[in-house]
C-alpha cells in the first residue's frame, strides 16, 4: 500500500469508477473522483467529484491542480474512464476511431504524464489502468475499442518497467463483462455496411447476453483495493470467469482453436 492514501479515479460518475470510489472512501482513503459533468453525479460519502475530460489537456491540468491544492500529493491514480465504439472495423470512420483512442488510450497517456512528475518527486505512487477482456482477446464488432485496450496493455507493460526505480507501481486490470452503463453509453459507427449485418447482429446479441448475466462492478472495485493493498502488485489482474477463461485459452491453446472459440463465443457463425 502506498505510504499515504490520496487517490484519483477517472470516470467515477457510474459503473466501475463509482464502485471503486465508494469502496476506497469506505476504507478511509481520501478519494477524488471525476466526471465531465460533476453536477450530475450522485453524491458519494467522502468522495469529491472533480470536472475532468481526459481528452482535453487544460482539463487534465486543472484537475491535477485541484487535487494538489487540496491534498498536496497524489498516491494512487486509477485510469478508468472509457467508452466503447461499436461496429465493424470497416464501418468505423477514421475520426470515430481517433476519438475512441483519444479517450481510452491518449486519455490515459495524458493522465500518466500529469501524475508522474508528482509521484517521482514523492518517491512513491501507484497507477492502475483499467483494460478489458477486449485488451487480451479480440472482440468482433468492438474492434477499435479492442485495439485501444491492446494499445493500453503494451503501454502499461513498458511504463511499469520504466518507473519501477522510482517506487511507482503500475498494474493492469482486465475485467470481463460487468453490469455498468458501458453498453448504454456505447457509440456506434455512423456508417453501416449492410454486408456485415448478419454477423454484427449476432455478435451484439451475444454481447447483450453476456452483459445481462454479468455481475455488478463490485468485484472489479475489490480487485483494485487488493492491488492497492498489495506489497508487490502484479502486472495483470483478471476479473470475472469470462476474462480468466479466455486468458487461459489464449495461453494454452493453439491459435486456430482460439479463433474457432472466438467465433463461437460471439455467435458469429450461422448455427447460433
Ligand atoms: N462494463 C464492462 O463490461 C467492462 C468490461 C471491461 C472493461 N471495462 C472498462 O471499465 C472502464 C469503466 O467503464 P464502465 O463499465 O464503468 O462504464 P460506464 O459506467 O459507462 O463508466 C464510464 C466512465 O467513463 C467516464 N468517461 C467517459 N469518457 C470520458 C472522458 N472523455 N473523460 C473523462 N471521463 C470519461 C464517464 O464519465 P462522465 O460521462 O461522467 O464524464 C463514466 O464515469 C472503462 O475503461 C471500460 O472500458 C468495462
Amino acid at each position: 500500500m502506498p505510504e499515504q492514501n490520496i487517490g484519483l479515479i477517472t470516470g467515477a460518475s457510474s459503473g466501475t469508477g463509482q464502485a471503486t470510489a465508494r469502496l476506497l472512501a469506505q476504507r478511509g482513503f481520501t478519494v477524488f473522483g471525476t466526471s465531465r459533468n460533476p453536477s450530475g453525479v450522485e453524491t458519494m460519502p467522502s468522495v469529491e467529484v472533480l470536472p475532468l475530460d481526459v481528452c482535453v489537456d487544460e482539463s487534465v491540468d486543472a484537475c491535477m491542480d485541484s487535487v494538489l491544492k487540496q491534498a498536496g500529493r497524489l498516491d494512487i491514480l486509477v485510469n478508468n474512464a472509457g467508452y466503447e465504439l461499436g461496429g465493424a472495423i470497416e464501418e468505423a470512420a477514421l475520426e470515430e476511431a481517433k476519438t475512441q483512442f483519444e479517450t481510452n488510450f491518449f486519455g490515459v497517456v495524458r493522465m500518466v504524464k500529469a501524475v508522474l512528475p508528482i509521484m517521482r518527486r514523492q518517491g512513491n505512487g501507484q497507477i492502475i489502468n483499467i483494460s478489458s477482456l477486449a485488451g487480451l482477446a479480440p472482440v468482433p464488432f468492438l474492434g477499435v475499442y479492442s485495439a485501444s485496450k491492446f494499445a493500453l496493455e503494451g503501454y502499461t507493460e513498458v511504463l511499469r518497467q520504466e518507473v519501477k526505480p522510482f517506487n511507482i507501481h503500475v498494474s493492469l486490470v482486465e475485467p470481463g463483462f460487468a453490469k455498468t452503463n458501458l453498453a448504454r453509453n456505447r457509440q456506434y459507427a455512423a456508417n453501416r455496411i449492410n454486408d456485415y449485418s448478419p454477423w454484427r447482429r449476432r455478435a451484439f446479441e451475444a454481447i447483450e447476453q453476456y452483459e445481462e448475466k454479468a455481475s455488478d462492478p463490485t468485484q472489479v472495485a475489490e480487485c483494485i483495493l487488493r492491488i492497492i493493498e498489495s506489497k508487490s502488485p502484479r502486472l495483470r489482474y483478471r476479473v470475472g470467469k469470462d476474462a480468466i477463461r479466455i486468458a487461459r485459452l489464449r495461453r494454452f491453446m493453439p491459435e486456430s482453436l482460439v479463433e474457432k472459440g472466438t467465433r463461437s463465443y460471439f455467435h458469429l457463425d450461422a448455427e447460433h
